[in-house]
């Protein structure tokens, strides 16, 4: 048989065109032939319009350092996931990251309200489960376009060096969706250290039992460590989250309990600015224990993204707006950090740490 024949320039025309294709397809997701549509890059533009670029450094939740351990699964959390993860007796490794949001990986630790910790899981089958909480139960905004427009909002004034108040209070008038954020950060106290505080993962996600049926959970981490709230003291004091936690790992290993929430009907798995009731399920799935620190800049978590979607077999996301846009811009945030570190622009800033900060 004779294969047919196909005409040299009909053939390069077909490589050009699906090139054309692809360039384009590229170009679409970039943003690029839809200007006013909200990209990652857009977002990660506007960290670095508002607080500048910190070479290296990830462009928000930049002050932080690592931590290392391991989860102690007692089996409960099997009732709504067959992640291996909460097999019973099921020792898992852990690399976890405490840090404050915000761009400037020198702010002092009582500028913000808000305290984060990620952690990776590394399964006994070879997966992964990354989560990046927050210490507050609920986040400020619903929708990605709203969180876009809220950075907008807080693009620092350069005659004073902080957000324009009027701005952010339109802001905040136009998207009421906000309230129960602000309420819950005025009325609750900072914490005086990572280690008396709890984090919420706050989006939901869809757990798959071993028989194939599904729940939405939230889950969060509660300190074994007793709530005390941070002191005027330590209020003067830049870093003293990493130094208290220094303090603490030298005494022995730091624990908290893995709660997973699960909703009732009804209960809104899209809309991160909403708690669900207290009523709701919650299973005890086992213990965090976190034993070792070390500075970000050498330590496991630097080249970590801790993206919310990376979950195991047993745990996928939910139909939270938010959970799609974090990956997409947590990636570019990365690429562009660990870039500045392969390209040595990041060097400078990790061979001139700050007087008293260990943890750069
Ligand atoms: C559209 C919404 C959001 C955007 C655009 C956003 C953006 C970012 C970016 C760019 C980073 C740095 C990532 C890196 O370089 O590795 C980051 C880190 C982080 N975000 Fe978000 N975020 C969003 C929502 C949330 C929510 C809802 C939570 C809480 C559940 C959260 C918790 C965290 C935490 C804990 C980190 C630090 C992770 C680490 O230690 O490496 N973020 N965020």
């Amino acid at each position: 048989m004779t294969r047919p024949t196909i005409c040299v320039p009909c053939r390069l025309a077909a490589i050009a065109a699906a090139v054309g294709c692809a360039a384009a397809a590229f170009a679409w997701t970039a943003g690029w032939l839809t200007p006013e549509r909200l990209t990652a890059p857009h977002i990660i533009n506007t960290f670095e319009r508002n607080y500048g670029v910190h070479p290296g450094y990830r462009r928000n939740h930049a002050k932080g350092l690592c931590v290392e351990g391991w989860f102690d699964s007692n089996g409960n959390g099997t009732d709504v996931s067959r992640a291996a993860v909460f097999a019973p007796q099921q020792r898992t490794p852990v690399i976890g990251r405490f840090a404050i949001p915000g761009s400037n990986p020198s702010a002092p630790d009582a500028s913000v309200p808000v305290r984060s910790l990620a952690l990776l899981f590394r399964l006994s089958d070879g997966e992964q489960w990354r989560t990046g909480m927050n210490s507050t139960p609920v986040f400020a905004v619903h929708t990605p376009q709203q969180f876009y427009a809220q950075l907008v909002a807080s693009k620092p004034d350069p005659a004073t060096g902080k957000p324009d108040p009027q701005k952010l209070a339109a802001f905040f008038r136009a998207n009421p969706d906000t309230q129960p954020f602000r309420q819950w950060v005025s009325t609750h106290p900072q914490s005086s250290s990572f280690a008396n505080t709890a984090f919420y993962g706050i989006n939901a996600f869809i757990a798959t039992d071993a028989a194939g049926a599904t729940h939405a959970v939230r889950w969060q981490v509660v300190p074994d460590t007793p709530f005390e709230a941070e002191t005027a003291a330590q209020k003067t004091q830049p870093d003293f989250l990493a130094n208290d936690l220094d303090t603490r790992l030298a005494a022995g290993p730091l624990r908290w309990h893995l709660i997973l929430t699960v909703a009732a009907p009804g209960d809104p798995t899209d809309d991160a600015t909403q708690q669900w009731p207290d009523t709701r399920e919650r299973i005890d799935a086992g213990t965090l224990v976190l034993q070792q620190a070390s500075p970000q800049s050498e330590g496991q978590c630097r080249d970590v993204n801790y993206d919310p979607t990376v979950l195991p077999d047993g745990l996928k996301p939910s139909d939270d707006p938010l959970l799609a846009a974090r990956s997409a811009a947590y990636a570019v945030s990365f690429n562009r950090r660990t870039r500045e570190e392969a390209t040595g622009a990041a060097q400078a800033m990790h061979a001139a740490p700050s007087p008293g900060d260990p943890h750069r």
